[in-house]
C-alpha cells in the first residue's frame, strides 16, 4: 500500500528532525553513561533510566499493533517479532545486566530519550498495523534476505559486545578498562557499530521509511558517540592500542 500523504510528510520532517539532532550531537556529547554531567539538572539512576526510557518503545510500539491480528509466520509478522525481539532484551534484560551501581544520568535526558522512543515505537506501530503489505514471496526478495542477514549480524555484534563490556566490571567496580575481545580487537564501539547493522538492515528488509527514519536517527545518534568514545578512550589511557579504529574495522 502506498501510504497516504499525511504520513511521509510527517516521516519526511522526522528524518530533517534527525539530521538536525545528529549535528547538534557532533557539538555537544550527550550526558549519559561515561559524559554523564551533574549540570543537566536532577538526576535518576542509571539502570532506571535506561529501564524506562527504553520500555517507551515497547509500550508505543505494542499499543499500536495490539488490536491487530497477526500472522506470526507473514512477512509483517516476522518483522514485528524482530523488532520484539530486540526491545524486549533492550527494555527487561540489559538494565538489569549493566554493572552500575551508584551511577545516574540527567533526567532530563532520560525524558528526551522516552520522547524520541515513544515518536519511534509510534510511527513503525502505525506501518504495521495500518499501511504495511508485504506479499507472501517477500522472504525471497534480495532487500529481505539482505536486511535479515544485517540485522541478525548487527544483533549478534551488539549484544556480543556489550556483553564484554558489562564484563569488563566486577560486581560493585563502576571504573572502566580497555576492552580487549571481540570486534573491540578493531574497533573502539563495536557495540555501536551493531546497532547502526540492525537498523540498516531493518530498513531494508522492511523498505519502510518508519524503518529508514530511525535507521537515520540511529546513526545521528550513535556516529557522535563513536567519536567521543573513541576520543575519550585515546585521552584516558595512554596505551590505548593505536591501531584501534573508530567504528570500521581496517577503515575508520
Ligand atoms: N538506537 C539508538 O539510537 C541507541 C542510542 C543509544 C544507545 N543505544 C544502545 O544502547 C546500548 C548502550 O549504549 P551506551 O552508549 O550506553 O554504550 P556504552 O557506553 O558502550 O556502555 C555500555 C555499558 O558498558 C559499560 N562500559 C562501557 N565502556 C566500558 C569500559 N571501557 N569499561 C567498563 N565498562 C564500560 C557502560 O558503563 P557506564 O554507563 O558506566 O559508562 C555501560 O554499562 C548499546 O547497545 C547501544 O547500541 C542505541
Amino acid at each position: 500500500m502506498v501510504p497516504p500523504k499525511w504520513y511521509v510528510i510527517v516521516m519526511i520532517c522526522w528524518i530533517a528532525v534527525g539530521i538536525g539532532a545528529g549535528s547538534y550531537l557532533l557539538r555537544q556529547e550527550a550526558p549519559y553513561g561515561r559524559f554523564s554531567n551533574k549540570k543537566w539538572g536532577p538526576m535518576i539512576s542509571n539502570r532506571w533510566g535506561w529501564f524506562l526510557m527504553e520500555a517507551a518503545v515497547l509500550a508505543a510500539f505494542a499499543s499500536r499493533i495490539a488490536f491487530r491480528q497477526f500472522n506470526w509466520k507473514s512477512p509483517s509478522g516476522i518483522m514485528v517479532a524482530l523488532f520484539f525481539v530486540h526491545y524486549v532484551h533492550r527494555s527487561l534484560v540489559y538494565p538489569f545486566m549493566i554493572r552500575t551501581r551508584g551511577k545516574r544520568m540527567p533526567i532530563v535526558i532520560m525524558l528526551s530519550a522516552i520522547l524520541f522512543n515513544t515518536v519511534n515505537g509510534s510511527l513503525l506501530g502505525i506501518w504495521f498495523a495500518r499501511l504495511a503489505f508485504y506479499p507472501a514471496d517477500w522472504f525471497r526478495s534480495p532487500l529481505f534476505v539482505t536486511g535479515a542477514a544485517l540485522f541478525i549480524g548487527g544483533l549478534a555484534i551488539n549484544w556480543q559486545s556489550d556483553y564484554i563490556l558489562i564484563h569488563l566490571r566486577k560486581k560493585g567496580e563502576t571504573g572502566y578498562k580497555i576492552p580487549q575481545s571481540g570486534l573491540f580487537k578493531y574497533v573502539s564501539s563495536p557495540n555501536l557499530l551493531g546497532e547502526i547493522l540492525e537498523w540498516g538492515g531493518y530498513a531494508l528488509l522492511t523498505w519502510s521509511l518508519p524503518a529508514l527514519a530511525f535507521f537515520v536517527w540511529t546513526c545521528a545518534n550513535l556516529i557522535p558517540r563513536v567519536l567521543s568514545n573513541h576520543r575519550w578512550y585515546k585521552q584516558h589511557f595512554p596505551d590505548y592500542p593505536p591501531d584501534r579504529k573508530k567504528l570500521l574495522p581496517l577503515i575508520w
